[in-house]
């Protein structure tokens, strides 16, 4: 059986628990959407997609990977968000792009990880000890269920859809605008005195928003607030008008890491 999970990771988090899958289940390979020798046209018996939750919804290179996608009409298909604090729209949001690419969803799972927003970061509105025992223990038994699906698809039983339950107070909250957004992000910055011109930031902006002139210079007009070149920058030479730059994440902790071995 072959399944193909796409995923979309700004730190690390993501990335991880979709390693772990791979070590779980069969048959299961893992794909970066910003992957440029990716080969979309391959076909495969599940679609698996995993995704960090974006201001209570998807990053936008996430959606623009899935629009891109051409309609599969009841392909099995099963999806992960991993969020900080709240998934808001996320969830329902991503069920049904995937519906609408004709994707039957045979299952779901939502993970709380540490946070990487910055601003929570600063406000101590993270848990690094996140996620808990039980946490754990629910994405396990997703594991198992989905192997359990794995089989039941291999042997020519396509398993019912099943129902997404954002919960009530996902559902009721509103989505952000990208001009809120952008307002509370602010504008960036690079201190001088701190940028060793790496260029990591540069290499790793999905918008296109940075060009290279011997440091930085961001172009604010593209950028989406997804603070990667602000938690990726090895020298925390990276601001906002807003907020410092020693508010980086900068990828799981080695205890995150022992959790999914
Ligand atoms: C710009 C930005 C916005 C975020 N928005 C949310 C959010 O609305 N709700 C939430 O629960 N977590 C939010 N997070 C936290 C991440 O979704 C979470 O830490 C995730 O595990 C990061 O995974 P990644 O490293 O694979 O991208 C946000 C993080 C960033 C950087
Ligand atoms: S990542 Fe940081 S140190 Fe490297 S070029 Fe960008 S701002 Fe400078
Ligand atoms: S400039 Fe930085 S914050 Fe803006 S989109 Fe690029 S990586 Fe994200």
């Amino acid at each position: 059986l072959k399944i193909n999970l796409y995923y979309y990771s700004t730190t690390g988090n993501t990335k991880l628990v979709c390693e772990k899958l791979r070590k779980e289940i069969p048959g299961l390979e893992i794909y970066d959407i910003l992957d440029r020798n990716l080969n979309l046209n391959d076909e495969c018996d599940i679609y698996g997609f995993a995704v960090s939750t974006y201001y209570l919804n998807l990053p936008p290179v996430f959606i623009e990977f899935i629009n891109s996608l051409k309609v599969i009409t009841n392909k099995p298909a099963f999806f992960l968000i991993t969020y900080g604090m709240m998934p808001g729209k996320s969830v329902r949001k991503l069920a049904d792009y995937l519906k609408n690419k004709g994707f039957s969803i045979i299952d779901y799972h939502l993970l709380r990880m540490p946070e990487s927003y910055p601003v929570f970061i600063a406000k101590k509105r993270t848990d690094i000890n996140a996620p808990g025992q039980k946490e754990m223990m629910n994405f396990m038994n997703f594991i198992s269920g989905l192997k359990e699906k794995a089989k039941q698809i291999e042997s020519g039983n396509i398993p019912d859809s099943k129902l997404i339950k954002p919960g009530l107070l996902n559902s009721i909250i509103p989505s952000q605008t990208y001009k809120k957004i952008m307002k509370q992000f602010g504008t960036l910055n690079v201190n001088t005195n701190l940028c060793n011109h790496c260029k990591i930031c540069f290499n790793s902006c999905p918008y296109g928003a940075i060009e290279f002139k011997n440091e930085p210079v961001f172009n604010m007009g593209k950028c989406t607030g997804c603070y990667i070149c602000y938690n990726k920058c090895p020298n925390a030479a990276v601001y906002t008008n807003i907020l410092e730059s020693k508010w980086q994440y900068s990828g799981p902790s080695k205890k995150l890491e022992e959790k999914f071995i």
